[in-house]
């Protein structure tokens, strides 16, 4: 996106890359957007593609690739040991990053796994930001507990402090001095706090947290699956690093850090995933889990393929044209939003949108997931999928009571160049729509309850028949037929 200036003074954000290759999609008449919810189990994860209009469930995997990136594809060394391939990504990685090692992986929880197995001892504490599903699921299960030391102000979801992805320092010391660093086993750092709206991490942070760290000889770890929103913002809300060239700055973030691993599903806009770091320690007691859990040590489980278009991914990562789409457009749409009063996480973030479900449907209890039921009627509304990012998303506490989230989230993510100005501005004129008829959405319960990651596949009912009134009142406005 560029900030060229318009003759008619509109601040219009400029796409700086054409589209040639289209997806069709179809936006299914009331009723049966109706009917696929209710067969989905009001859970949009348990929704079909086919039957979305604008899908914003995640920007995982489903980012645009360039003309360079499946151009790259062509060129892949299939081979099971030392492919040119595997060469090839990892040189562009220890360029970005400056670290040494290179271990691939199929996906970003495949990394969190392998970390997880080899830092994480029963009972140790694992200090971060803030947690994201997977990264929890993969610390519990090896018995691990989590505490997230991310400043006060990021659980306000109006809020103008322009990093609130922020850990609280004062809070890092405490936790280090109570526990112990012995009882440590990492701190976690996550780029563009995913589960709190998106928001990024200062590289003053970080580098106050890597100070303490070092000095306390604990290994910082850092999740770069959002990066880029992250470096975007570095360079737009952080001034010293207004001129900074991107590569700089992820050569700062290496410098910092022990061991860094991302999601290539989102970081590099293809379907993989990777660990970086120079400490061999770490890398020798990994590299023998990779063959075990992902696949050969040239490979990790992912096809020559993608790694090819990840490697040119990540090189595009470092250009502000391509890196800028997302946070623009995540700010045009809340600003709008916020002018016609419906309540949003501020500043805006990277990655996506996020409605405040407690105030939008505030007379929906926690107890009967309101985050859950405005995801089911923003799809019944508009064909929009979001996925709900509160109480849902977590799991229950051992004694089987609910573990309430902080703050119940719907988030509408943007694939990273997939969405046009226009589809921003249907999506904002049906959320108003909605607001306007809020009072109608009602709550959900589960009827089938999974143990681990319910949000994946649980199935839930509505509490009443809500719904049916909901897609009564759209038809009455907007006078669509059965
Ligand atoms: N870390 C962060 C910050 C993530 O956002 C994700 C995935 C992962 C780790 C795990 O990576 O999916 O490749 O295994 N986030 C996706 C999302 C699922 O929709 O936000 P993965």
């Amino acid at each position: 996106m560029s900030s060229i200036k318009f003759f008619s003074g509109e601040n219009v954000p400029l796409e700086m890359h054409k589209v040639r290759m289209v997806q069709k999609i179809h936006l299914l008449p009331i009723e049966k957007r109706m009917q696929c919810m209710s067969e989905a189990g009001y859970n949009t994860f348990l929704l079909k593609n086919l039957d979305i209009f604008l899908d914003m469930l995640t920007d995982s995997g489903t980012n645009a690739m360039s003309e360079n990136q499946y151009a790259a594809m062509l060129q892949a060394d299939d081979s099971y040991a030392g492919s040119e391939t595997f060469y090839r990504l990892e040189r562009v990685l220890q360029d970005i990053f400056g670290m040494k090692h290179f271990l691939p992986a199929h996906q970003g929880r495949a990394c969190e796994h392998i970390i997880a197995q080899i830092l994480v001892q029963d009972k140790s504490i694992a200090l971060m930001n803030y947690h994201f599903t997977t990264t929890k699921a993969h610390i519990s299960r090896m018995g691990g507990i989590i505490e997230e030391i991310i400043i006060d102000e990021a659980y306000k979801i109006q809020s103008t402090n322009p990093f609130k992805g922020n850990m609280d320092i004062d809070k890092l010391q405490k936790a280090i001095k109570q526990h112990g660093k012995d009882k440590i086993s990492m701190v976690r750092i996550e780029a563009g706090t995913n589960l709190i709206g998106g928001q990024p991490v200062s590289m003053a942070n970080l580098r106050e947290v890597s100070k303490i760290c070092r000095s306390e000889g604990i290994k910082l770890i850092y999740d770069a699956s959002l990066l880029t929103d992250n470096l975007y913002f570095h360079k737009i809300r952080e001034n010293e690093y207004k001129n900074k060239d991107l590569k700089e700055i992820t050569r700062e973030i290496g410098s910092l850090t022990d061991l860094i691993y991302f999601s290539a599903r989102k970081l590099g806009a293809a379907r993989g995933g990777g660990i970086l770091t120079s400490d061999g320690d770490m890398f020798g007691k990994m590299r023998e889990l990779v063959p075990l859990f992902e696949g050969f040590l040239t490979y990790g489980g992912m096809s020559v393929r993608e790694m090819e278009a990840m490697a040119i991914g990540l090189q595009e990562s470092l250009d502000m044209d391509v890196i800028s789409q997302t946070p623009i457009f995540v700010e045009a749409l809340c600003n709008d939003l916020t002018a016609k009063g419906i309540p949003v996480v501020s500043p805006p973030g990277g990655l996506g949108c996020h409605l405040d479900a407690k105030a939008f449907c505030s007379h929906v209890p926690q107890t009967e997931y309101p985050a859950g039921a405005l995801a089911a009627a923003v799809f019944i509304a508009g064909g929009i999928r979001g996925m709900e990012r509160g109480t849902i998303s977590e799991q229950r506490n051992e004694d089987g009571t609910e573990h309430y989230a902080d703050m119940e989230l719907l988030r509408l993510a943007f694939p990273k160049r997939v969405f046009t100005l226009s589809q921003v501005k249907y999506i904002a004129d049906r959320l108003s729509w909605l607001y306007a008829n809020r009072n109608l959405i009602g709550g959900l319960e589960f009827v089938e309850e999974p143990k681990v990651l319910r949000f994946f596949f649980g199935r839930l009912q509505p509490k009443g028949d809500w719904p049916q009134k909901l897609a009564a009142q759209f038809r009455k406005d907007f006078g669509e037929s059965l």
